[in-house]
């Protein structure tokens, strides 16, 4: 052996001892993040709703209590999407990093904040006021479907303040895995865009429809680092906050766009993926189907559209109560309805094919193919 082998040999062994010692600790502060997310997530909804009790008893919607088997499920599927994320992370879907991404400056900023509008929130729950906007915001110009205060959020999707606490309202009202469902679409992204192995990779063309805040942008853009990536919203302040939260990450700036997800103003076949994250369960059924369409124009011959929403009653009838709690606590007029839809035949009828679908915590995830 060389003396050049022989230090090979050492920096390979060396690597694989640095691995072996490096790969358990992240997996364990993996643990303990997640950990802590899910318990802050359960105490920030145990003190809200004794707080609500006492100060607007009435704007406290009644929820049906969960079994406690209930809650063994949920916390059992809670683990088992944790230990897929971590194990798409090590076979290098994705970079294991991107699993501790957390702004804590962000989080201080906002989090009291967060305290202040629940109690608007409350009070609009109360008198059930649904299209509450300030004056200063301007309504015109959007489907009257989405001018709604989904969730009871002060302004809907229309002000600078709703962008900012967006994602923090979401990852407590799920525990800290908001961001861990995001990421169930992102195995099936990198599996689908492989069918264009000629195409080079800052070729590849994803587009993220609903992109809301950027959150699901920034994960693509660690998973396919070189792909041009693109995002439509309707909310102009949402897309603001995601142009600021992007503008910080390595890469080329995904292009975002103010554009209705019904009408994309992108030319047909252009797109090698689409996907979309918690949108359909917020859209009434005849425009889920338009959107299904507008996809499948725009997806290239043997390109795949990813989908992450609710889960739905005919894969989790068990988790019915869970799923009858969700439009009685938020505002969500139109999940009643697409938690009974036929996702899957709506996107054959606008002519995908081979479409599976999986089940992660309490998100659904459609993958389908649009034939070459
Ligand atoms: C529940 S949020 C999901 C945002 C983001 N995808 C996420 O993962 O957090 C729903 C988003 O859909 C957007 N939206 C609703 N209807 C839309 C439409 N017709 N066209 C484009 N965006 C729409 C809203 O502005 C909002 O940002």
């Amino acid at each position: 052996m060389t003396v050049a082998d022989r230090r090979q040999l050492n920096n390979t062994l060396h690597k694989s001892e640095n691995n072996q010692f490096a790969e358990p600790l992240t997996q364990l502060a993996y643990q303990i993040f997640q950990q802590s997310k899910i318990s802050f997530g359960i105490a920030h909804k145990a003190l809200s709703s004794q707080l609500l009790n006492l100060l607007n008893p009435a704007g406290n919607p009644k929820t049906k209590p969960l079994e406690p088997s209930l809650l063994i499920k949920l916390q059992k599927r809670l683990s088992q999407i944790l230990a897929a994320e971590w194990q798409d992370a090590e076979k290098g879907v994705y970079p294991t990093s991107l699993l501790f991404d957390q702004s804590w400056e962000e989080f201080l900023r906002y989090y009291p904040v967060v305290w202040l509008d629940m109690l608007q929130a409350s009070e609009r729950a109360k008198q059930k006021k649904y299209q509450d906007f300030s004056p200063e915001i301007n309504i015109e110009g959007y489907p009257k479907y989405y001018l709604q205060n989904f969730h009871y959020q002060t302004d809907g999707y229309l002000s600078d303040m709703s962008a900012n606490l967006y994602d923090l309202q979401v990852d407590i009202l799920f525990n800290g895995a908001a961001d861990a469902m995001r990421r169930r679409i992102l195995s099936p992204l990198k599996q689908g865009v492989k069918n264009f192995d000629s195409v080079s990779p800052q070729q590849i063309r994803v587009l993220d429809i609903a992109c809301g805040t950027g959150r699901t942008l920034k994960s693509i853009r660690a998973t396919l680092p070189q792909a041009s990536l693109f995002g439509v919203d309707l909310s102009p302040a949402y897309l603001r906050k995601a142009n600021q939260f992007l503008s910080g990450i390595p890469g080329e700036l995904p292009q975002l766009l103010q554009a209705n997800a019904e009408e994309l103003p992108y030319l047909d076949n252009y797109f090698h993926a689409v996907t979309n994250v918690f949108m359909f369960h917020e859209l009434p059924a005849a425009v889920r189907q338009r959107v299904i369409e507008e996809c499948f124009r725009v997806i290239q011959p043997g390109g795949v559209f990813v989908i992450c929403d609710s889960m739905q009653v005919s894969d989790s009838p068990d988790f019915m109560s869970v799923m009858e709690n969700f439009p009685a606590m938020f505002h969500e007029p139109y999940y009643n309805n697409y938690i009974n839809d036929d996702v899957v035949e709506r996107l054959e009828s606008a002519g995908f094919r081979d479409i599976s679908t999986e089940v992660h915590f309490v998100s659904k995830y459609w993958i389908a193919h649009k034939p070459g």
